[in-house]
């Protein structure tokens, strides 16, 4: 095998999450420490199409376990969406004399890096990131456990202004098509009812186990719904019209539709919180400072390997790694067991 000559280019695409800095940190640390140097590309696969960047070594990405965001900017950019865009990146790939590229991202991102390593035989890495856990191939995905400590928290302080009051308070979370958020969340928050995009909404069933709960006694009511569930399966809440260029439709407004049904259902007067953003922004909780660390050095070590078209992945509390199209076969769903823990409570 040859030398090691270009340099390791990182990109982060998609929505941002908490630790895409500290995966960024390592992969330059584990580079650094092998005598090779790492560029950012600024703003996912839009930099790469127009070939912007920026310096990356350890002098200046050294203390960044702790912040949230991506010092090297996002987009939802889709590259086979644009005329030009895949050639583009090929010849950026040689003017910036990249080795490798390392593409940390979710599905949309990770499945462009797979494409233009299977068609286009250009060298990437994966690193897989979302707080919607929603990846299949890897148990868990850094941002994850932040957005969901983020979630609870808010959740625990409805609580106590939904009691003095004695409202009913819906609060919606993202995931998305999945209900990791809500269910992690609902059930350590100890909702009265989480709906989840997997089961479809039954608004009188709700209202039944909301009068119930009161009838036992409890003072006021808390439903944590998540964005992507539905009264009809398929018939998302969403902005009409309002798609990104990998055909993601943008959810928003089930809270405040399902919050009118309960209060004209049940009387309680009721109030919808969108959560919204919060959940991505701010430093990255312990757990996921430590995954994303791992899959920062276990990324620069495939790199270094040429090990590519690969992606790292978290198997039981093992760092794997499986081929990057193995994230691209639909969406990890909430498994049985986990619907039922967001039922045992309702
Ligand atoms: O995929 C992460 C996510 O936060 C989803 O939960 C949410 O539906 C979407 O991104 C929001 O995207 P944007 O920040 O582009 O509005």
């Amino acid at each position: 095998m040859g030398g090691f000559m270009g340099s390791i280019g990182i990109l982060t695409g998609g929505g941002d999450c908490p630790g895409l800095n500290a995966v960024i940190r390592a992969i330059v640390k584990k580079a650094e420490d092998a005598g090779k140097s790492c560029v950012g590309i600024l703003e996912g696969w839009r930099g790469m199409i127009e070939g912007e960047t920026m310096p990356l070594d350890t002098a200046s990405t050294g203390d960044m376990v702790a912040s949230g965001g991506t010092i090297l900017g996002t987009s939802r950019t889709n590259p086979f969406k644009r005329e030009g865009a895949v050639e583009a990146i090929k010849e950026n790939f040689s003017k910036l004399d990249l080795e490798v590229l390392i593409a940390i991202g979710g599905d949309d991102t990770l499945g462009v890096a797979a494409r233009l390593f299977e068609e286009e035989a250009l060298p990437t890495v994966g690193v897989p990131k979302t707080i919607d856990n929603d990846l299949p191939g890897t148990d868990f995905t850094f941002g994850f456990d932040t957005a969901v400590n983020i979630a609870t928290e808010a959740v625990d302080r409805i609580h106590t202004t939904a009691k003095s009051h004695r409202r009913c308070i819906v609060v919606e979370t993202m995931g998305r098509h999945v209900g990791w958020i809500a269910a992690y969340t609902g059930v350590a928050s100890g909702a009265d009812v989480v709906l989840v995009p997997e089961k479809p909404i039954d608004v009188d069933k709700v209202a039944e186990i909301l009068k119930r709960n009161r009838s036992r006694g409890k003072e006021y009511n808390v439903v944590v719904v998540s964005e992507g569930a539905q009264f009809q399966p398929g018939d998302y809440v969403s902005k009409a019209g309002e798609v990104d260029e990998f055909g993601n439709v943008r959810l928003g407004g089930v809270g405040v539709v399902l919050a009118d049904l309960i209060e004209d259902k049940t009387g309680y007067e009721t109030r919808t919180v969108v959560l919204g953003h919060i959940q991505r922004g701010g430093a990255p909780s312990t757990f996921d400072r430590i995954l994303a660390t791992r899959f920062g050095l276990k990324a620069a070590e495939l790199a270094l390997e040429r090990d590519y078209g690969k992606m790292v992945a978290l198997r039981g509390n093992r760092i794997d790694v499986v081929p990057i199209k193995e994230c691209l076969t639909g969406v990890k769903a909430l498994d049985d067991e986990f619907v039922a823990l967001t039922e045992a409570f309702s």
